[in-house]
């Protein structure tokens, strides 16, 4: 793995992901074959086995290996114990692994279209997002970083974002001067920088450990992520400000994915699609299910925002979607408006 994952890191920086994924696509032209053995599915994934994620890449393993016995096998790898999704994404284009379910942000540096997704107060709630990602734009959203060798199977929720931080955090203005680990956006970024805060990129795995030495002092993060890797243990207040989506691009390797059988291909995606529709479904619960046990370990005093207090946080917001509607696209962004603001 490390001599496999050396030589793509060193070919990327050479020839950039792209050329890297064409080279895969010749190398892999052979295809899956599963007469010496059942084709494997390896999915690594950062969160931990009870989060939305979790449960759903549990679900698509099971209902695989019942419904496909000796065809196909899933070998799920949760809490970044193979990767972190940076590394898993790479891997994906590169066919080391055969699918993520990697947050929107993080692919940032492959397409802009997905900075949608991270413009603050923009999807009122789940609910709202899941009529964008199902609506007319589903198709050129699945299909936008296709051109880095993965290919979108649908999209899974986690859910809405919340502020944690030293103190409550209901008004802009309390961010001010604090330091916050962001996910690998540059839309995030800017979203603190527009609140005075100073935004700091940073992987998963490494928040829990930055928020108790002082590396950093406030991050965002939904319910359900903040009580599985007890951020809230180290962090005196958490804000309900359910000011941003927090959702996965499901995706696979293409090469592998066309190498498949056309009878194993689309019963795969039968399952995918029941697996994020039960994964979705499951979403709202398991966040509020996490905020319950949150509040009873007593750990972190929760603020909630009032209409008032949400409105100032909208306005002051506006700005970070005018740097970025270009690089969206007017089309996507306003189809995302006419399912978000509903
Ligand atoms: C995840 O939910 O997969 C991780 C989100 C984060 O990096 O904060």
């Amino acid at each position: 793995m490390t001599t496999t994952k050396s030589a793509t890191v060193q070919y990327r920086s050479q020839f950039g992901l792209i050329g890297l994924v064409l080279l895969v696509g010749l190398l892999s032209a052979c295809g899956s074959d599963s007469s010496n053995g059942p084709i494997l599915i390896k999915f690594p994934h950062v969160t931990a086995p009870g989060t939305p994620k979790g449960l759903a890449a549990d679900r698509f393993k099971m209902l695989v290996e019942e419904r496909m016995p000796g065809i196909v096998t899933v070998e799920v790898y949760p809490s970044g114990q193979l990767m972190n999704d940076d590394d898993s994404i790479d891997a994906l284009a590169f066919g080391e692994v055969q699918m993520i379910a990697v947050s929107l942000s993080k692919l940032d540096r492959l397409t802009k279209k997905y900075q949608v997704f991270d413009l603050p107060f923009l999807f009122v709630d789940l609910a709202a997002a899941e009529r964008f990602q199902s609506g007319p734009a589903r198709e050129e959203l699945l299909g936008a970083v296709l051109k880095s060798g993965i290919r979108g199977v649908g999209f899974w929720h986690n859910g809405m974002k919340q502020f944690g931080g030293p103190v409550p955090i209901t008004s802009p203005e309390a961010a001010e001067g604090l330091k916050f680990r962001i996910m690998e956006s540059d839309v995030l970024q800017a979203q603190i920088l527009q609140m005075g805060g100073n935004p700091q990129k940073m992987a998963f795995g490494e928040v829990y450990q930055a928020l108790q030495t002082g590396a950093v002092d406030a991050q965002e993060n939904t319910w359900a992520n903040t009580y599985s890797s007890k951020f809230y243990e180290v962090q005196p207040y958490l804000t309900e400000s359910n000011h941003g989506y927090l959702g996965y691009l499901l995706a696979v390797n293409e090469p592998f994915w066309q190498s498949l059988p056309e009878d194993v291909r689309q019963q795969l995606q039968v399952i995918i699609d029941e697996v994020s529709a039960w994964g979705n479904d499951q979403a709202k619960e398991v966040n509020a299910g996490a905020l319950a046990n949150i509040i009873e370990s007593g750990r972190s005093e929760i603020a909630r925002l009032n209409d008032g207090e949400r409105k100032v946080w909208a306005d002051t917001m506006l700005p970070v979607w005018d740097t970025f509607s270009d690089s969206i696209g007017e089309d996507l962004l306003n189809a995302a408006l006419a399912a978000g603001q509903q």
